[in-house]
């Protein structure tokens, strides 16, 4: 791994746990990362709670000094108006949010979000100073019919339409296959998408902000495969859904370098 990136864990929470609950979580997480000694600024690790938790989450990292980043799931391509159950990318970064989730394959299916939707979203979290996490990944069709790498960097392409070429952002790729089944792609598999999504970042904004771009593998990510993933060159940590909500197994995660052999 290159040594200039800081590796990246990213615990997306997806629609689970309350405020209360976010809590209790948050508390026992510090407390089983100060326990295992973790050194945070090794390896950053972030939260992205529901959008109801944010506060209560904000409120307690502020208060303990806890050194766990906080990231939104979603964010308007809006600043401000009548947009009925929207959120702001201005009140997020209000409550110190540094990371949002843009262009998760659930927002594209479940909500119809197009790559323009995405870049809009991307366009919001840059203008309210916050970082957008563009989440790419191909369908198994995809796969078949385009090959690995196609349509992630063309998401990638799309999604910084219209975002300045050095905008900071962190990329993650979720072959959608591989979310929630149980079934990771291979490292081998990861490291290809990530190297053709860093070429396309060579392309796009330049070889020096490609070579400080943090790009993520997403799916099926757990303690047990974390160490493979990030031993790849290309690989620089990894958004985690259902294994983020587990303290143990997500300090585990956290706590990739303590793994045999990396
Ligand atoms: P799983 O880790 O549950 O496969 O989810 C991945 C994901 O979608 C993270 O955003």
């Amino acid at each position: 791994m290159v040594t200039t990136r800081t590796p990246l864990i990213a615990g997306n929470w997806k629609m689970n746990l309350d405020h209360l609950q976010a809590i209790a979580f948050v508390q026992k997480l510090a407390w089983s990362l100060k326990d295992a000694k973790h050194d945070f600024s090794s390896v950053e690790a972030v939260v992205f709670p529901p959008a109801t938790d944010l506060r209560s989450v904000q409120t307690l990292l502020d208060a303990d000094k806890l050194e766990l980043g906080l990231g939104a799931q979603d964010l308007s391509s809006h600043d401000s108006g009548a947009y009925t159950g929207e959120i702001s990318g201005a009140f997020l970064r209000a409550l110190d949010v540094q990371y949002v989730l843009v262009g998760h394959s659930e927002r594209r299916t479940l909500h119809s979000e197009g790559d323009d939707v995405v870049a809009s979203k991307v366009a919001a979290a840059h203008r309210h100073g916050l970082v957008p996490m563009i989440c790419v990944g191909e369908t198994a069709a995809d796969l078949e019919e385009h090959g690995p790498s196609a349509v992630p960097v063309a998401q990638l392409r799309a999604s910084l339409a219209e975002v300045p070429a050095d905008a900071e952002i962190v990329v993650a790729y979720e072959p959608v296959w591989a979310i929630g089944s149980g079934q990771a792609a291979t490292p081998e598999q990861a490291q290809q998408v990530c190297a053709a999504l860093r070429q396309a970042l060579v392309e796009i904004a330049g070889p020096e902000r490609a070579a400080t771009t943090r790009v993520l593998y997403g799916g099926s990510v757990k303690s047990s495969n974390i160490a493979s993933f990030l031993r790849e060159p290309d690989v620089d940590g990894a958004l985690v859904g259902g294994a983020s909500l587990d303290v143990a197994e997500f300090t585990s995660i956290v706590r990739f370098r303590s793994h045999v052999g990396v």
